[in-house]
């Protein structure tokens, strides 16, 4: 039924510290639970209460559209408000919101009088370039601060960004610009990785070329090589930024509490990425609360989140959420090996880094490199760790603990996805462990695994993962396409109307939940979502390939990786080269992070009569394991 993960037995618990426990902002998690079950309305009321608001909601849920829920309807707002606005009037103008390492070793620092100020200034340039509330702009940017100050840009000014993470395609990234239709593209000249410059501006320009649609496109010089400009179209961001309409003088735009703040595409079961769209009053809410409840964040703390600004956990806990608790964030852009494999240790040590949040395949990856890589640096000031994207397996769990944590520090393992906005089952820093759990939903969630009539599973027993009341920072809809959104998420369960995850789980004897893996075409390499049958169309895309099925076959470091099984066209000669071949072109066409690690080429792919492709067979193959029911199989 899912993408195998190994499940251990849940016998182990690590509790924290009497410190930890004292620090956190819950003490008590089964209070603060019941407390937000008693009233979850008025619990979350009371939370956005601790934001700014240009007017107060009338109303903080109105759930008579469901699956459409609003929250903190008539309330207005805007997310740039609470991210900084609000801050440089106080002692946080002198905070450092944001200090950033790139890859060569180069180090900027913006406080949030700084940051502000660059906000206002972008604010302005897009402004002049016509962008308006409800236009869409387009951002596909290395991990530099210049990203951050776009994002925040458009949102003060009421547009709505969809970054697209700096790995993908030329077609991936045109794709993307159209269904949002953004006429203005946010970029920069390269971005360095691994001591290379990847040509975020050479595929952008193919992309533009793709999708005419584009009418500026704004260039961060960061490599400094060489690049084409087109006239007209292209504009360096440092020259906008020095104009005398860039001012600092910039108003921010009242947002209704439900309009759209961003788009972000993540894959699913189809060949199209879904636009996931959030908006400005819940995400707000919801993001905030969950990182400081989480990972207690305070204002002496200096937070890490490794992940890309290109992806959901980017977006919430790298740029909108920290800022909004006024906390100080760090930022690397580079590689984590690179040059030594020491480099993130380094990292932590030099800045001080007390919280620190990646991803088992990061953990995995470094882990691979040895002790003595992390055992050189003081790693004394890390003082919570943090997980996410997939199940994290004891063995690398133990390992962050005792290497990293010095065998104390708690690792919070945070499930959630692209469309929940935030944390969802997720340990506070003062309960009981499990290493491979991620404990319990937060206050205010009602998770369950049931079976297919949605019966809840008894402990032990797996099922289907779902959310059964509304939560502030949950998708609004699929970007153009709101059938979807209901048919995805809300229509498995419709009669009961809960959210379908597509995640498979068992919950245990204390009410721990173990996250299994999707159940759906979904498969996580390296953390990233990857749509198979995404990969497969690209695969078909080729002229020497019929048809192609593509499954997730187990990986030590990767959580998984691609194999895909390829019917190649009539009189196609099957070559090592034209594994090459179609490796380079579904790099082309999705980008590094969906190119399979095998291709083997069939002469049939194993089909129910009614043609549809089973993938279950081919895993069991590839995996040398018992091939199960295959009555329905056609031969
Ligand atoms: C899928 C969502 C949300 C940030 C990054 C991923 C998997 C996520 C965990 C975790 C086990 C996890 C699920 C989920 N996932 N966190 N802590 N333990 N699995 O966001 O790309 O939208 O992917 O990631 O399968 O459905 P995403």
């Amino acid at each position: 039924m899912t993408e195998e993960t190994f499940v251990p037995a849940a016998s182990e618990w690590y509790y924290p510290s009497d410190e930890v426990v004292k620090n956190a902002y819950i003490q008590d998690y089964d209070a603060a639970y019941a407390e937000a079950m008693a009233d979850t309305p008025a619990f979350w009321a009371k939370r956005a209460e601790t934001l700014d608001w240009y007017q107060k909601w009338d109303k903080v849920l109105d759930d008579s559209n469901a699956p459409f829920y609003k929250w903190f309807v008539g309330g207005k707002t805007n997310i740039v408000l609470n991210a900084l606005d609000r801050h440089i009037k106080t002692w946080r103008k002198n905070k450092l919101a944001l200090i950033w390492e790139g890859e060569p070793g180069d180090k900027h620092t913006y406080s949030y009088w700084r940051l502000w100020q660059e906000v206002n200034k972008f604010a302005n340039v897009l402004r002049s370039m016509g962008v308006k509330k409800g236009d869409r702009v387009t951002i596909y940017m290395g991990r530099i601060p210049e990203l951050v100050i776009a994002m925040l840009a458009t949102a003060k000014i009421g547009a709505v960004h969809s970054v697209v993470y700096g790995g993908f395609s030329e077609q991936a990234l045109a794709d993307r610009i159209e269904d949002a239709q953004s006429r203005v593209l946010v970029t920069c000249d390269g971005a360095w990785l691994r001591g290379n410059i990847v040509e975020l501006k050479k595929i952008a320009d193919q992309a533009v070329h793709k999708s005419p649609v584009v009418e500026h496109v704004v260039v961060v010089k960061r490599t400094g090589h060489d690049v084409h400009m087109q006239a007209g179209r292209d504009f360096w961001y440092h020259d906008l930024m020095a104009l005398p309409i860039a001012s600092t003088n910039s108003e921010t735009e009242v947002m209704d509490a439900e309009d759209p703040l961003f788009i972000l595409y993540t894959s699913g079961t189809t060949g199209k990425p879904k636009g996931i769209l959030h908006t400005h009053g819940g995400y707000q809410v919801y993001t905030s609360t969950t990182l400081q409840w989480t990972f207690d964040i305070k204002d002496e703390d200096r937070w890490w989140c490794a992940a890309d600004p290109g992806w959901i956990t980017g977006h919430s806990y790298i740029v909108y959420a920290p800022l909004i608790l006024g906390a100080t964030g760090f930022m690397y852009e580079g590689a984590p090996n690179f040059p030594y494999p020491n480099r993130w240790w380094k990292l932590v040590e030099e800045y001080g880094i007390t919280i620190l949040y990646t991803a088992p395949t990061a953990i995995r990856g470094l882990m691979r490199f040895g002790d003595a890589w992390p055992k050189r640096h003081n790693l004394s000031s890390l003082r919570l760790l943090g997980s996410v994207g997939e199940p994290i397996n004891p063995e690398a769990w133990k390992w962050y603990h005792s290497v990293i944590g010095g065998n104390k520090l708690p690792i919070c393992d945070t499930w959630w996805m692209t469309e929940t906005g935030g944390f969802m089952i997720t340990p506070l820093p003062s309960v009981g462990l499990k290493p491979g759990s991620c404990t319990r939903p937060f206050p205010g969630i009602i998770a369950d695994v049931v079976d297919d009539e949605g019966n809840s599973c008894p402990p032990g027993v797996e099922g289907k993962l779902v959310i059964k009341n509304p939560w502030p920072g949950m998708l609004r809809t699929v970007y153009g396409d709101p059938e979807r959104m209901v048919k995805t998420y809300f229509s498995t369960y419709a009669k009961q109307g809960w959210y379908l995850a597509g995640d498979s789980a068992r919950r245990d004897e204390d009410g721990y939940f173990w996250i299994i893996g999707r159940i759906d075409d979904v498969i996580k390499v390296s953390g990233y979502r990857l749509g198979t049958a995404e990969i497969e169309s690209a695969l078909v895309s080729h002229p020497s390939v019929a048809e192609a099925a593509v499954i997730g076959v187990p990986d030590e470091v990767r959580g998984n990786v691609i194999y895909a099984y390829c019917l190649p066209r009539a009189g196609v000669a099957i070559s090592e080269e034209l594994v090459d071949k179609l490796k380079q072109h579904v790099r082309d066409e999705i980008g590094p992070i969906a190119v399979p690690a095998k291709i083997e080429f069939v002469s049939v792919l194993p089909k129910t009569r009614s043609g549809k492709i089973m993938r279950r067979v081919l895993k069991a193959r590839a995996m040398g394991m018992p091939e199960g029911d295959t009555s329905t199989l056609e031969e």
